[in-house]
């Protein structure tokens, strides 16, 4: 069943306990084929780091809401293609991207990632690089990212890895590698501070 009357709207401060629920709670149910699940999802912390980045675009960080609940949320973040001459070319990419589980599959996530891009278009962005599940972004019209010869840090590439420009022809054929905020790196590697930032969540939820 999709839903029509969802409202999209940006986060507020009020609202960081309710997403972070949300995003811990969906990726609680995370499955894609390919990638590993986690004894303990880290979207929630990525979510909290997030926010302090000075990468983050609060402009497009929205939460759908059904019957005045938060159901969902969507966060962008400025990231760059290091190209092969040493420029860098901006972007954005966004994650992570929720819905709770009792509403997943009617159509949520698709209208939260339509009226984002269309706001990051609008904002003037050009390209969007994300990684996901390959059979959910195309139809946003995201191609692998190789397509437009981009790697990770790495110099890897995989069918998760993907891209979408908002103006045709701008992430051009050069290549690059990939690069994302810091709070992604702290998210993936700091597991002390995720331990820690997770102990108080888990705290945060007794008093629900
Ligand atoms: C992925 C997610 C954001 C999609 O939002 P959603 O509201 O459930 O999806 P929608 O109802 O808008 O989209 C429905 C379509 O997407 C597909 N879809 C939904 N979740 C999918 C998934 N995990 N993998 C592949 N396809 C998926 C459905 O099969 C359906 O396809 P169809 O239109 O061809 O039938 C949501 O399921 C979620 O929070 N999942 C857990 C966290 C996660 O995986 N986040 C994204 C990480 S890349």
């Amino acid at each position: 069943m999709a839903h029509t009357n969802v409202n999209i709207r940006l986060e507020r401060q009020s609202d960081h306990d309710t997403v972070e629920r949300v995003t811990f709670a969906a990726f609680e149910s995370f499955e894609a084929p390919g990638m590993p699940k986690r004894d303990i999802p880290n979207e929630h912390f990525l979510v909290s780091l997030l926010r302090g980045d000075p990468e983050f675009v609060p402009e497009l960080d929205f939460v759908a809401e059904l019957d005045g609940e938060i159901v969902g949320n969507i966060m962008y973040s400025k990231c760059g293609v290091v190209r092969p001459d040493g420029t860098i070319t901006d972007a954005l990419t966004f994650g992570p991207v929720s819905v709770l589980p009792k509403y997943q599959r009617q159509g949520i996530g698709i209208q939260l990632i339509r009226h984002s891009l269309e706001r990051a278009l609008a904002l003037g962005y050009k390209a969007v690089i994300i990684t996901g599940h390959t059979t959910y972004y195309p139809r946003f019209g995201f191609v692998p990212a190789d397509t437009f010869g981009l790697t990770t840090q790495d110099g890897s590439t995989f069918d998760a890895f993907m891209a979408l420009e908002l103006e045709p022809g701008y992430l051009g054929s050069a290549g690059g590698k990939w690069k994302c905020c810091a709070a992604f790196d702290v998210c993936e590697n700091d597991k002390t501070a995720f331990m820690e930032y997770h102990r108080q969540y888990v705290l945060k939820q007794t008093e629900y």
